[in-house]
C-alpha cells in the first residue's frame, strides 16, 4: 500500500482493533460505574478511535473534542504546547484523554498537567497504540489498545503527511 513516497504493509487488521476497542469500553464502563466521565479526544489523529471507543460506552458521559496547539516559547528550548478548543467546564470532573498513539509522550504530559491543575476529579489517558519509547519514559496511561514497536504507522485517523486516515485498518512502514 503506497502513501506519497511510502509503502506500508498491513499491521493491525479491522477486526483485531475492533475486538481491542470493545474491550477499552467495556473496562470503562466497569472502571467508571456511577461516574459521568468526560471524554477528551484530541484532535485530528484520535476521531476514528474516539467515535468507536465512545459508541461502546453506556454511561452517561460528556465529549469535548480538542486539540494541541504548538506556539513558539520565549526560551530557546523551542516549542510548548497547550490545549485549545476547552468549552466543558472541567471542575470536579473526571476526565478521560483519548490519543492515538503515544510516542515520546512529552505533549501527553504537559497537557495532564495542565488538567490537574483546573481543579479536575481526576485524569487519565486512554491511547490506542503506544509505542515503545513511551513504555520506556513511563508515561501513565491507564488504558492501552496496542504496545507497537518504534515504526511509523498509519490508518484508523493516523496520518503521513495529512493522508491515510480514512483507513480502516492500521498500516505499517516497510522498509
Ligand atoms: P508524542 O508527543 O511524541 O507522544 O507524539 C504523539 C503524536 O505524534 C501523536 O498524537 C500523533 O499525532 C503523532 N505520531 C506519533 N507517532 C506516529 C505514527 O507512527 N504515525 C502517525 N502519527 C504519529
Ligand atoms: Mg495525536
Amino acid at each position: 500500500m503506497k502513501i506519497k513516497d511510502l509503502t506500508f504493509k498491513q499491521y493491525i487488521n479491522k477486526s483485531q482493533i475492533q475486538q481491542k476497542v470493545r474491550e477499552l469500553s467495556a473496562q470503562i464502563d466497569l472502571d467508571y460505574k456511577d461516574k459521568a466521565p468526560l471524554f477528551l479526544p484530541i484532535l485530528n489523529g484520535s476521531f476514528m478511535f474516539a467515535a468507536d471507543l465512545i459508541k461502546g460506552v453506556n454511561l452517561p458521559c460528556k465529549v469535548s473534542f480538542v486539540k494541541v496547539s504548538s506556539y513558539s516559547g520565549t526560551a530557546s528550548s523551542g516549542q510548548l504546547k497547550s490545549l485549545i478548543g476547552l468549552e466543558e467546564s472541567l471542575f470536579n470532573q473526571d476526565i478521560l484523554i483519548i490519543e492515538d498513539i503515544v510516542d515520546t509522550g512529552l505533549t501527553l504530559q504537559r497537557i495532564v498537567e495542565e488538567l490537574k491543575s483546573l481543579g479536575t476529579r481526576s485524569v487519565e489517558v486512554v491511547a490506542l497504540l503506544r509505542k515503545q519509547q513511551a513504555r520506556e519514559k513511563g508515561v501513565a496511561i491507564k488504558y492501552t489498545g496496542f504496545e507497537i514497536d518504534n515504526e511509523f504507522v498509519v490508518g484508523y485517523g493516523l496520518d503521513y503527511d495529512g493522508f491515510g486516515r480514512n483507513l480502516k485498518e492500521i498500516y505499517q512502514l516497510k522498509n
